[in-house]
């Protein structure tokens, strides 16, 4: 299993995983009619993301990276470069999921550890991991990744409490 950028080579696989986050009714930040229909330009963007392109106001450069064994694609990770207001208060550093067939089998825990070096690779010494405090599975991979909690606090947006962690990683 490794980390890599996103590739138009794993677009079979990419697409299946789409299709069971769609099945599974998740939204995502990511575009799936462009993934479906324009998969090279889709993989182009998301990689131009680093620079800070192709995204919504006000959202920070990010670095995407696949989870990815062989030719098949596990999960994503995308590391937020620096953190605004919003991610400081809710999102976080470093955001990930896996696909939904793949799930519950340490990859989770997986993909965070990995994203850690590339995470001091871009200059982060200290990454904040957030969570829902009813998402026991991301708490989990957190914690097992050495984050230690800070606080916890309503969501303004609605939905579960928020719980924010710190990983040193300098
Ligand atoms: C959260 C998510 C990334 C977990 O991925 P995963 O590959 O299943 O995680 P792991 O297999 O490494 O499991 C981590 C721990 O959570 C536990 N776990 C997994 N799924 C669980 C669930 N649904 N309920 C409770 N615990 C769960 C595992 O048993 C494991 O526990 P352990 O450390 O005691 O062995 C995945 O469910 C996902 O992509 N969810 C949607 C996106 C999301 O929530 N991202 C995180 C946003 S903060």
């Amino acid at each position: 299993m490794r980390l890599v950028r996103p590739d138009t080579k794993y677009k079979d696989s990419y697409l299946a995983a789409i299709r069971e986050a769609q099945a599974e009714g998740r939204k995502t930040e990511f575009d799936f009619d462009l993934a479906e229909n324009h998969f090279e330009r889709f993989v182009r963007e998301l990689n131009e993301h680093a620079e800070g392109k192709h995204m919504k106001e006000g959202y920070v450069p990010e670095t995407v990276l696949w989870l990815v064994g062989g030719m098949e694609y596990i999960g994503r990770v995308s590391i937020r470069h620096r953190l605004n207001d919003h991610l400081l208060k809710l999102g976080g550093h470093i955001g990930y999921d896996i696909r939904r067939s793949m799930r519950n089998k340490g990859y989770g825990t997986m993909i965070l550890k990995l994203a850690l070096p590339k995470a001091k690779e871009l200059g982060i010494e200290r990454a904040l991991l957030t969570c829902d405090k009813t998402n026991i599975a991301s708490r989990k991979i957190i914690e097992k990744n050495g984050g230690v909690l800070e606080n916890k606090g309503p969501n303004p947006e609605g939905g579960p409490d928020k719980l924010r962690f710190w990983i040193d990683i300098a």
